[in-house]
């Protein structure tokens, strides 16, 4: 494979893709991220990282995050990850993160991120009190890409920005350094009919772990009984479905149940709205429910049984570490050398 710009060679393909250990993972990080995840496993090498250090920009209970390190992790297995051929792992224990974060808060300009939405989100009006990693939170996303010099990733669209910004700390850091071409520039592979899925009580918001309501989200490890009763009590408009998907961009809660649907189903938007056109949401939300009974309890349930004995999750993440760091040390040699650091 040849850059065409330059002729020197392209990079080879590698995937990367981190997920906060913060609790309550739901439908939207499995549709827009993990289950993505899975299927690149298929065509490329994969790491695929809990990423702990990102979890304590903000305030994090210690026993609390172990255990959602080790549920992300578990998640990743049971939605078919496999841990033989791709690399899971926790960030922390990958020494380099921080290390090339540490390069990255000097290369990267404050302007760049102050202009971050998901700051300006998560510290609303208490920007004095958010914490120093909070607001250099994307230089860390980008040294979690950059380390292992990865040209792909997977991600939701709520994460596009960081990724533009990871491109331009990859961009300065080459052409400061005289390095060209050292960094790849990495593509955002935002995939799928739910690459934005929203709140069920509100379609103007994003699904998130966070939102006070337990109703808004399905989490991964939703039983079966509050799945169909999240999906009952989901928020719709009251007229029958769309009809046409230009009528569903027009109606909010409707586009997204039609989007997890489609997900769920692995159809295109298209077809689940002429397949649903003018029914009620009732029938609707039945079919939906059975649909994502049918795809979540399975992985909610190996979930539980990983996390009752979690020393196959702890193998993983130990093992996956190692394969890390066999990858990451290298490329942290170079940048130490082209950087000036004496060794
Ligand atoms: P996090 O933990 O918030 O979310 C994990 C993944 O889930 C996607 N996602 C969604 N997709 C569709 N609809 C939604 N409502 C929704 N909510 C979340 C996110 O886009 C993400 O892909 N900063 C990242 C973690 C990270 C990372 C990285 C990602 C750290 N380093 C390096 C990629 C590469 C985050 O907070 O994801």
């Amino acid at each position: 494979m040849e850059n065409k710009s330059n002729n020197r060679p392209a990079p080879a393909p590698r995937v990367f893709s981190g997920v906060q250990p913060t609790g309550n993972l739901h439908l939207g990080n499995y549709l827009g991220a993990i289950r993505n995840f899975v299927t690149l496993q298929e065509t490329y090498d994969c790491l695929y990282c809990v990423v702990d250090l990102h979890a304590i920009t903000v305030w994090q209970e210690p026993s609390v995050l172990a255990r959602h390190t080790r549920e992300v992790t578990a998640a990743f297995l049971a939605c078919g990850i496999d841990p033989k051929t791709q690399i899971i792992f926790n960030q922390s224990a990958v020494p380099a993160h921080a290390e090339l974060a540490w390069v990255f808060n000097c290369v990267a300009r404050m302007g760049w991120l102050g202009r971050m939405t998901q700051f300006k989100d998560k510290a609303g009006k208490h920007q004095q009190n958010a914490s120093v990693g909070l607001f250099a939170y994307p230089n860390l996303m980008a040294a979690d890409i950059l380390a292992y010099k990865s040209t792909h990733v997977p991600v939701g669209e709520d994460q596009k920005q960081h990724l533009e910004l990871c491109r331009d700390i990859a961009q300065k850091f080459n052409n400061d350094f005289d390095a060209p071409d050292f960094f790849p520039l990495p593509e955002p592979l935002i995939q799928g009919p739910a690459t934005r899925v929203m709140s069920l009580r509100d379609g103007a918001v994003k699904m998130s772990k966070s939102d006070k309501s337990d109703n808004a989200r399905i989490n991964l490890n939703d039983n079966a009984d509050l799945i169909a009763k999240k999906i009952r009590k989901a928020k719709t408009d009251p007229r029958p479905l769309p009809e046409s998907e230009e009528e569903a961009t027009t109606r909010p809660e409707a586009d997204n149940l039609i989007g997890i649907y489609a997900a769920l189903a692995r159809q295109s938007r298209g077809d689940v709205i002429q397949q649903f056109a003018g029914r009620s949401f009732a029938a609707f939300k039945n079919e939906l429910s059975d649909l994502a009974v049918a795809v979540l309890a399975p992985i909610g349930e190996e979930m539980s049984r990983l996390m009752a004995a979690p020393d196959h999750v702890d193998d993983v993440l130990r093992d996956g570490a190692l394969r890390a760091a066999a990858i990451a040390t290298p490329i942290m040699d170079d940048v130490k050398r082209i950087i000036g650091f004496v060794r």
